[in-house]
């Protein structure tokens, strides 16, 4: 075992318990925005009776023990962005080519070896992922549908030829990651633990070929609002020369590539003062694709339209529990081709996924022309379904869907 690993399993594990002080609204759902007194608190954690042992044969284990708090970590949590902030542990497993992912572990977080040859940094052999942990008023911990995200990586390795661990490996791997880190899990309503599981092929490779070993690593970090408007309106102007996905190519599955390939336009878009960029397909350049961190829907009435999931666009975990959500509450959703005339006549637009959860676009430009959508504000939909969305992951709600995994 690496010095500083520790057993799966074996990981430290704190209940919540609520202090009198209050929170602020910035990351709760509209409908509370008004009822601070439904958000909780600031809160200081509890060493639970079943404090971890950890492994004896690692180096590490002493000064892990000696490095577990029982308090939050000493950070601004009330103005968390989506910036990248180390946190105490990541977790690897390893497999070889034609081989199954085993002896998952904990290590402390930090950086990793890899050879300069491995498939990952030479042929862009890599899939990632993003799913969320909350932590509830009583203190507990909530994934939101993190088998989906297992199936997602097994789909998307499948297409860039990486084995992929179980379902059960992975959700077992996100829960032990959460549990290490739990101190890092913001306090309700101040943002979410965003959980990041990579694929990589880290195994040496100089001919275009699978690589001969694969490592699964997750590691966290505490994040508030994906954009820097936060609930506000995004404003996107529409790419029509540079392309993001095309038939038959990767753009179904979240390799890393996929996102390296929109950092020109997005990076060009910023800098005239949008927000993101919105890519259209590329063969007619007509039909709408997606942004370049999310999935888009449009409202007409009470008709929510979204671009089908045909091989070019991301199968949002987000976009999926918001189509149900929805038709739940009675408004038509359609998933197929949406012009990009469409714009010019929705009601409302807002974005998707789990780093964004729902964002209201407030303009899109299109060669030149700009469509703008209500009064500056999040859009009635758009409010609604976030308002739905949000309580289900924080626990406010009841869990009819079963889509919510309470860790404690
Ligand atoms: C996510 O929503 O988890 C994503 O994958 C977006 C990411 C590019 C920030």
């Amino acid at each position: 075992m690496e010095s500083g690993a520790i057993f799966a399993g074996l990981q430290p594990n704190f209940s919540a318990v609520l202090c009198s002080s209050r929170c602020t609204s910035a990351l709760l759902p509209p409908i509370f925005a008004d009822k601070r007194q439904l958000c909780a608190p600031s809160l200081k954690l509890r060493k639970r009776s079943h404090f971890p042992t950890y492994s004896s044969n690692n180096v590490g284990a002493a000064s892990l023990a000696s490095n577990v708090t029982c308090e939050l970590a000493d950070i601004d949590w009330d103005n968390l962005g989506f910036g990248f902030m180390p946190t105490d542990y990541m977790y690897i497993m390893k497999c070889l080519q034609g081989g199954d992912f085993s002896k998952g572990e904990l290590q402390r977080f930090g950086n990793i070896e890899l050879i300069p040859s491995a498939g990952v940094l030479n042929y862009g052999q890599g899939l990632f992922d993003g799913l969320k942990a909350y932590r509830k008023q009583d203190g507990n911990i909530l994934l939101f549908r993190p088998e989906e995200n297992a199936l997602r990586l097994r789909m998307g390795a499948e297409r860039m030829c990486m084995p992929s661990p179980t379902v059960e490996q992975f959700v077992e791997a996100v829960k032990v990651t959460v549990q290490a880190n739990e101190r890092w899990i913001p306090p309700p309503c101040k943002g979410s633990l965003y959980i990041r599981p990579l694929l990589m092929g880290s195994g040496a490779v100089l001919s275009v070929t699978p690589a001969p070993e694969y490592t699964f690593l997750i590691y966290v970090s505490p994040v508030g609002n994906y954009f820097k408007e936060g609930l506000a309106p995004i404003n996107l102007v529409i790419e029509t020369e540079l392309h993001r996905a095309t038939p038959g190519g990767t753009g179904g599955v979240k390799t890393i590539g996929n996102y390296a390939a929109v950092l020109k336009a997005q990076t060009a878009a910023k800098a005239k003062g949008y927000s993101d960029v919105l890519y259209l397909d590329s063969v007619h350049k007509r039909y709408l694709e997606e942004v370049s961190s999310c999935n888009i829907f449009l409202v007409k009435d009470n008709v929510l339209s979204t671009p089908a999931i045909t091989g070019t666009i991301l199968p949002g975990i987000t976009r999926k529990s918001i189509i149900d959500v929805a038709r739940s509450q009675g408004f038509q959703v359609e998933e197929r081709q949406i012009t990009v005339d469409e714009l010019f006549d929705a009601d409302e637009v807002f974005c998707t996924g789990t780093a964004v959860v729902i964002s209201p676009v407030g303009s899109v430009t299109y060669l030149g022309k700009r469509v703008s959508y209500g009064n500056e504000g999040i859009g009635v939909v758009a409010q609604q379904l976030y308002s739905s969305l949000t309580r289900l992951q924080m626990g406010l709600t009841k869990d009819t869907m079963d889509w919510v995994v309470e860790l404690n």
